[in-house]
């Protein structure tokens, strides 16, 4: 279900190939396993920049205490990730149990997304423990809202398709069904308006943090 190792080495080469610059490199590494992490990368950074990475995690903190020791101290972490009430999120929740969809979504859904809790918001939504317990001092957290306006329906579907990477379990003659209802689910949970212009418009948490 999620992206192996070996796709990803294939996007580290094309990368390399088509996006070098002198003063970029180009590395894999699995932050649930702290054993991938060369030692050369403590407290080597300045900035670590972790977008939309998190909500695969199940062991957050873990996973941040390893992005922690490859700060320097006093080095900063920008860190943005769906919480579980974010519309998207919640449009895959009602998926997983939709009479036709939920036996294809439902194991997706229980076991691969994993949402940042929005219980471990403190301070109404300005503090984090668990970014705390990792050992970051919290510079600025919270939750905003986010638009962007897809330029046609096909963008649309592109994104449909790339939040449920379970659509190649679904029978190819069946997938053009399942893609028109998870549009009507993403616009009943709000995800995405509009008619002519199709906006996406959800909630996500933005975190800025120091390492102490
Ligand atoms: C939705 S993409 C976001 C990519 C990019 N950060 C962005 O904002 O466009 C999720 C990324 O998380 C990475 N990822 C998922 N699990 C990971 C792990 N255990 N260790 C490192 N990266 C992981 C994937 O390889 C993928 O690049």
């Amino acid at each position: 279900m999620m992206i192996h190792h070996r796709q990803v080495v294939v996007f580290c080469s094309y990368a390399q190939l088509h996006n070098s610059a002198k003063n970029v490199l180009y590395h894999l590494a699995d932050i649930s396993d702290a054993s991938t992490i060369k030692p050369e990368w403590q407290g080597a950074f300045s900035k670590v920049v972790c977008l939309f990475v998190l909500h695969w995690i199940r062991d957050k903190v873990s996973a941040l205490k390893v992005l922690h020791s490859c700060l320097k101290v006093g080095g900063e972490i920008l860190l943005v990730c769906p919480t579980d009430k974010t519309k998207v999120y919640r449009s895959q929740v009602l998926m997983a149990s939709h009479p036709k969809w939920g036996p294809y979504a439902k194991d997706f859904v229980a076991s691969i997304l994993m949402p940042w809790p929005s219980r471990d918001l403190a301070n109404q939504s300005h503090s984090s423990h668990l970014l705390e317990e990792s050992g970051f001092d919290v510079i600025a957290c919270h939750v905003g809202n986010y638009q962007y306006s897809f330029d046609s329906r096909d963008q649309l579907r592109d994104y449909l398709r790339l939040i449920s990477p379970y659509l190649c379990s679904i029978p190819e003659d069946k997938q053009e069904e399942f893609l028109q209802d998870l549009e009507k689910m993403a616009q009943d949970c709000h995800v995405i308006a509009g008619d002519e212009l199709l906006t996406r418009n959800d909630d996500y948490l933005v975190l800025r943090a120091r390492k102490l």
